[in-house]
């Protein structure tokens, strides 16, 4: 069965693509390397044995997208990773974030909606919760307020899927909202390769960790929090792939109860800032040199999942615990500055 892995040669995307070879799907990659690299290929034949195929394609270029669906009309699935991510960017360009996140999306779903049959997995995020009123957060926790324009594309390309399925009898899709992915393939042949400053804190906490960067800045140590740091849901990025392919599996065995479907990937349980500093001095063995600042404007205190409709509905939960997962983020730091 050959599925479409869009942004398949970055972070999420690559370790997807690994499950899905390992579960014997064929994968076709499309990804315009904006941030990433082909050498992730080299990473996922190393894993699996077999290289996927790769069209090195701009999804914002419509006529491409249309001209490749003609070219793979055996498509059973699209997983939809590509993506820009960079919130504070998202703020300073707006338009590249709609243009990129909405625009792609939108020309993928037109393709799809011309199929008999088409099963579509949506890469959305818990940053559609905002700051929760209740915890953990369960999928009927309301849509807030976007903080930002990277996180209303997130909130609008749900309405977009939402709005094609009710319309689109043939078109099955999910969308899987992600808490906070780290670590690497515990192989160390794929992993997190941020541009630039890492916007997230786990490869934030290696770079400093190998002496790429100074020091961490924690920003904000008075929250109503046990340690008063942030908290959040840290999920071991080989458990959210494989989350991947189990909802895949749900919509290609029609065993979905409604043609639009939305899951939270999480782990359940919230760490806070501090505790993630402290996992990675014990399996790394050496001291983070941070420093505490002031609150950053547009955190949210705690979030972390309610996992039980995935752990029910989907049979999927997520195994790896925050020391794993941070042990694979500093072998994968290890391994790519050396
Ligand atoms: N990493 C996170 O913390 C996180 C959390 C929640 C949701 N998400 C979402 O998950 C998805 C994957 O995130 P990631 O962390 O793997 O990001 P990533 O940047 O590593 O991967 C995205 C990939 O898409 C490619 N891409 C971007 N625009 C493209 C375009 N126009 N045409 C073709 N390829 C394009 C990039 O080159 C990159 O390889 C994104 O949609 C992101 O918004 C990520």
């Amino acid at each position: 069965m050959k599925i479409l892995v869009t942004g398949g040669l970055g972070f999420i995307g690559s370790h997807t693509v690994v499950e899905l070879q390992n579960e014997g799907y064929e994968v076709v990659i499309i990804d315009d390397c904006s941030n990433s690299s082909e050498d992730v290929l080299d990473g996922i034949v190393a894993i699996t044995g077999k290289k996927p195929l790769f069209e090195k394609l701009d999804l914002k270029e419509k006529d491409k997208v249309v001209d490749f669906f003609k070219r793979h009309h055996d498509i059973e699935g699209v997983i939809h990773f590509a993506a820009s991510k960079a919130v504070g960017e998202s703020v300073e360009k707006p338009l590249l974030y709609y243009e990129n996140n909405i625009g792609t999306l939108v020309y993928i779903l037109n393709e799809l909606s011309k199929k008999a049959q088409a099963n579509f997995i949506f890469s959305s995020s818990c940053t559609v919760y905002g700051q929760a009123d209740e915890l953990p957060i369960t999928e009927n926790a309301p849509v807030k307020t976007a903080e930002s324009p990277y996180g209303n594309t997130k909130q609008m390309g749900e309405e977009i899927i939402a709005d094609t399925c009710r319309v689109t009898k043939g078109l099955q899709a999910i969308s899987l909202r992600y808490f906070n992915p780290m670590g690497a393939h515990p192989s160390v042949e794929i992993g997190e390769l941020p541009k630039g400053v890492p916007q997230n804190l786990v490869p934030f906490i290696t770079q400093t960790g190998i002496g790429l960067r100074k020091e961490l800045s924690v920003f904000g140590d008075d929250y109503p929090t046990p340690d008063g740091t942030c908290i959040r849901d840290y999920i071991h990025v080989v458990d959210l792939a494989k989350a991947h392919v189990v909802a895949l599996q749900r919509l290609l065995n029609r065993a979905n109860e409604s043609n639009y479907e939305v899951y939270n990937l999480g782990t359940g349980k919230g760490s806070s800032v501090l505790e993630v500093i402290n996992s990675f001095e014990k399996v790394s063995g050496n001291k983070l040199n941070y420093k505490i600042v002031d609150r950053r404007q547009g955190d949210v205190i705690s979030a972390y999942a309610d996992t039980t409709k995935a752990n029910n509905v989907l049979g999927w939960k997520a195994k790896s615990t925050l020391d794993e997962a941070m042990k694979s983020a500093w072998d994968w730091e290890q391994k790519i500055r050396n």
